[in-house]
């Protein structure tokens, strides 16, 4: 027998006004991703089949931060309550249909979080994940008969001074099936304080029928809290970016400060990497066994082999480190940069799509474009290889064991040869043939008895 289908609705209709933006509450980011993606991304893992986004404010705004995903695009042109807002959503429900209800600005709630409270559902017709709270104030309290069956919820305005006793809330996430779902939400009134329809009274519907209403927890509260504001946003980041440090710690990392790390991304590690403070991971980024990472580094897509060392202050984008290689501090590796084996470049050296080969260095104050640089050779302080005429760019191939005398100034496209040497403040404009010494700068003339200017009067 097939599983069901697993079709989610996802909740983000609210205007979010409290954040005062131009955009979209749900668009607002949490580890640069905006928060709704991370509750599509994490519906996608637990199995959703049909993903329905409920939207009601920025729509074209929506629809282009989003348009990689495939949703269908639900619209509530008036908010009129949670239950109104699945509502829209019907048309796209199947009777067989597993339904599970997300919000687009709860964004921390964990795949197995879920995974659990749909197998608690089990063939319940409707699970719903609650949370005890020390304070309770604002939330749906989750009511419970004297056999501790769920009976129903009631809003925190709608509660007698009893019920706001009570701490297990409503976190709003369900999953239901579908038929019954259908048939509770065409049954909905507005008959309250707040004149919504609230999709919380489907619960008290199902208990009604006698159904088991069967519930799940989550691990902890910060999964199913959501941001209305930028200060619970920064909450929902820091929470997100505590769970990130915990998992690298547990995949084998030295975080020397947990809580000054980020990951707005994805890390991969080897064992007995060491992280310090005040780094930043981007997209995706692999560390290898043994690789440290220095304060104040971004790495941005790229690939740090085993025991290389990326030094401090220094901003790494798609590039590789081989096993061994060091950059910083201070270093710039733009994208296309690779150094092999036991390379390294030193404190304000700039690299963008060059190759350096094994062992080879560049110390200090250096750009390097479009260039190969063969092992083992040396580039000297301030070299510059002159990549760009203005038009073009063109490649500079600096051979084996070369060594480019200081403040050279390379005019591509040129060949340096294997074990060919360029004499300090030369400007290489042809071929230097291997083995060879290149000096392109004037000759040194002296004058003597040389008199210093003298002030006038
Ligand atoms: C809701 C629950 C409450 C629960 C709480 C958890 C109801 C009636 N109450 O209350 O039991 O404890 O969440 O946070 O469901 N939305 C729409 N369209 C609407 C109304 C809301 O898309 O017409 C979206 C909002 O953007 C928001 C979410 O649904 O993301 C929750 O709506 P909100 O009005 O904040 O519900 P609460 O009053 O907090
Ligand atoms: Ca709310």
């Amino acid at each position: 027998m097939p599983a069901s289908d697993l079709n989610v609705v996802i909740l983000a209709a609210g205007k979010g006004t409290r954040m005062r933006s131009q955009l979209p509450k749900v668009l607002h980011p949490v580890a640069q991703k905006p928060m709704v993606a991370h509750v599509i991304d994490t519906a996608k893992v637990v199995g959703a089949t049909t993903l329905n986004l409920v939207f009601g404010h920025g729509a074209a705004q929506l629809q282009i931060a989003l348009s990689h995903y495939d949703v269908n695009w639900v619209e509530q042109a008036e908010q009129l309550g949670t239950g109104h807002a699945v509502q829209q959503a019907i048309p796209h429900m199947g009777d067989e249909d597993t339904v599970l209800i997300l919000y687009g600005d709860v964004p921390l709630t964990r795949a197995e979080t879920l995974s659990a409270l749909l197998a608690a559902k089990g063939d319940h017709p409707l699970a719903l994940l609650t949370v005890n709270l020390t304070d309770p104030t604002g939330y749906g309290r989750i009511l419970r008969d004297a056999q501790n069956r769920i009976v129903g919820i009631v809003e925190h305005k709608d509660a007698s001074a009893e019920q706001h006793a009570i701490r297990e809330v409503n976190t709003g996430i369900m999953a239901a099936n579908g038929k019954d779902l259908k048939r509770w939400l065409a049954a909905l009134t507005n008959n309250n304080v707040q004149g919504e329809y609230y999709l919380t009274d489907v619960v008290a519907m199902a208990a009604q029928e006698g159904a088991t209403i069967a519930s799940a927890q989550p691990a902890s509260a910060a999964e199913v809290e959501g941001a209305n504001n930028r200060v619970q946003l920064a909450t929902l980041e820091r929470a997100y970016q505590a769970r990130q440090a915990e998992q690298l710690m547990l995949a084998g990392a030295t975080l020397l400060d947990p809580a000054r790390v980020d990951v707005r991304g994805t890390v991969e590690i080897g064992n007995d990497v060491v992280i310090d403070v005040n780094v930043i991971f981007e997209g995706r980024v692999v560390l290898g066994e043994g690789a440290v990472i220095e304060a104040n580094c971004i790495l941005r897509d790229c690939t740090i082999g085993a025991g290389a060392r990326v030094k401090s202050h220094s901003v790494v984008e798609g590039a590789i480190l081989a096993e061994g290689a060091q950059a910083g501090p201070f270093a710039r590796l733009r994208p296309g940069a690779e150094l092999a084996k036991n390379a390294a470049v030193g404190n304000f050296v700039e690299i963008k799509k060059s190759y350096l080969g094994e062992g080879a260095k560049a110390g200090h104050l250096t750009y390097l474009g479009d260039t190969t640089v063969g092992d083992g050779a040396n580039i000297g302080a301030g070299t510059i290889t002159c990549n760009y005429d203005g038009v073009n760019k063109h490649q500079t191939v600096i051979g084996a064991g070369a060594f480019i005398g200081s403040n050279s100034s390379l005019v591509a496209p040129v060949t340096i040869g294997d074990g060919a040497t360029t004499g300090a403040g030369s400007v290489i404009t042809a071929t230097v043939e291997d083995h060879a010494l290149a000096v392109g700068r004037a000759k040194q003339r002296n004058i003597q008895g040389w008199k210093r200017p003298v002030k006038k009067g």
